[in-house]
């Protein structure tokens, strides 16, 4: 369940219908799913699989496990470059959470009633405008992280994603429903189920391959320092596949409830990260008990994401609990230290909008500080991640080891995979980005 929490958040909600939307649609959703399904899932089962052999921090279960094969603590970089991208995700990610809370704000006072496209475009650039509105939610919302951090992981959590889920389920289902009296349904499926080769390049591809590993919360460390608590007698296959599922079911959803009404109210599917922000409250605004619905999905929206940045300061704050700090002052430190380099995409939302540190590399042209961290964790150091931790359980790491904690059934395919299919699907993507 904590491991849904943390899969199931604004990456599929807010990120994965953007970044369809901006990446051409169907072929670009078919190579996500690809990665998902040969990528995504072994290297989930191989880190929940490291973390409960490990049982402590990413950092320290890399270091130990490699040990016990008898090899170089040096694996320990895994945890490392891991624990760092959960760090760099969390500054921004918290940033993007903010802006549920005015959303429910507004959808509580009945805000969205007949808004239409123009209106609910105002709206986010409104926010997006104001450095001191962002500032102020992204605060909150480190906060609420920390909170839950310092007081230890395990309980709540659970409880409050057995609840979270099928309510989430429900919305987007209704939200879906609507999506389908807006005339525009079908042209939504074509748009994100009819392949077109022609709207896919490198970059794309390598966008999906990132994108699986974001959304599964993988190469983080969040759940390999979750599988560290995950009892001897559970079945890490069964408990990867089912993660994996929920989370593709609540992205494609997601797809399914905002694409129609972009194409019904002439929207920009490559609008970009306010995709969402814009495009539900139009939705919301039409639809009847659309206020009530509305503060529900930005309430909703918000728990998710709060269970996936929880689950992004774990690594760090097990990591230094190990080197002696107590866990309410590694939470806090933590935390504020998110926060701190969350400053910096508060402001390159507007102050900052046209400082592209980077420019001197074509990739990053026009990319601003926001757009660096995003590129860098999900296509970088996330593929990087993986690719390590792959060689690692398939080459290094002794297969009986393995076995021991997959049990047989499963074990000889996913060896198979993380052997080939993960470590040169993840090399030849990289290396058609490159050159
Ligand atoms: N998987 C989360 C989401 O989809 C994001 C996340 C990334 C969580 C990395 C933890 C670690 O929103
Ligand atoms: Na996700």
């Amino acid at each position: 369940m904590a491991a849904v929490g943390s899969a199931v958040g604004l990456g599929n909600i807010w990120k994965f219908p953007y970044i369809t939307g901006q990446n051409g649609g169907g072929a670009f959703v078919l190579v996500y799913l690809i990665c998902i399904a040969l990528i995504g899932i072994p290297i989930m089962m191989s880190e929940v699989m490291l973390g409960r052999r490990g049982g402590k921090s990413p950092i320290g279960t890399m270091g130990a496990v490699a040990a016990a094969e008898g090899r170089s603590r040096g694996w320990a970089g895994i945890g490392i470059m891991a624990t760092l991208a959960a760090f760099l995700i969390l500054s921004f990610y918290s940033v993007i959470a903010g802006w549920t809370m005015p959303y429910i704000v507004e959808a509580a006072k009945g805000g969205f009633a007949g808004i239409g496209a123009d209106g609910s475009g105002a709206m986010f650039g409104g926010l997006l405008a104001s450095p001191g509105q962002l500032l102020l939610w992204h605060t909150v919302f480190m906060g609420l992280t920390v909170l839950v951090s310092a007081g230890g992981v395990k309980h709540g959590l659970e409880r409050a994603v057995s609840w979270l889920m099928p309510a989430l389920f429900v919305l987007l289902l209704i939200l879906v429903g609507y999506a389908m009296t807006t005339g525009h349904f079908g042209e939504a499926l074509v748009f994100l189920f009819r392949p077109d080769f022609s709207s896919l390049t490198a970059e794309s591809i390598l966008v999906a391959l990132g994108h699986a590993f974001f959304t599964l919360s993988l190469a983080s460390g969040a759940m390999m320092a979750y599988g560290a608590y995950l009892k001897k007698d559970v079945s890490i296959a069964r408990t990867s596949f089912t993660v994996a599922i929920m989370d593709v079911c609540v992205a494609l959803l997601a797809g399914l409830a905002i694409f129609p009404v972009v194409f019904a109210h002439g929207l920009q599917p490559g609008e970009g990260p306010g995709l969402i922000f814009v495009t539900l409250p139009v939705a919301f605004g039409q639809m009847p008990g659309g206020g009530f619905f509305a503060t529900l999905f930005f309430v909703l929206l918000l728990f998710a994401a709060w269970t996936s940045s929880i689950s992004m300061l774990e690594s760090l704050v097990r990591f230094l609990e190990e080197k002696g700090v107590g866990r309410v002052k590694a939470a806090v430190g933590g935390g504020l230290a998110a926060w701190l380099v969350g400053i910096t995409t508060v402001l390159s939302l507007n102050l900052w909008s046209d400082f592209a540190p980077l420019a001197m590399f074509e990739r990053f042209e026009g990319k601003t500080l926001f757009d660096i961290y995003d590129y860098l964790t999900a296509n970088i150091m996330m593929p990087l991640g993986a690719l390590l931790t792959a060689i690692f359980v398939g080459w290094v790491m002794k297969p009986e080891h393995s076995a021991a904690e997959l049990g047989g059934q499963w074990h000889a395919l996913w060896y198979a995979v993380v052997r080939y299919v993960t470590p040169i699907g993840v090399l030849v993507i990289f290396y058609f980005n490159l050159f």
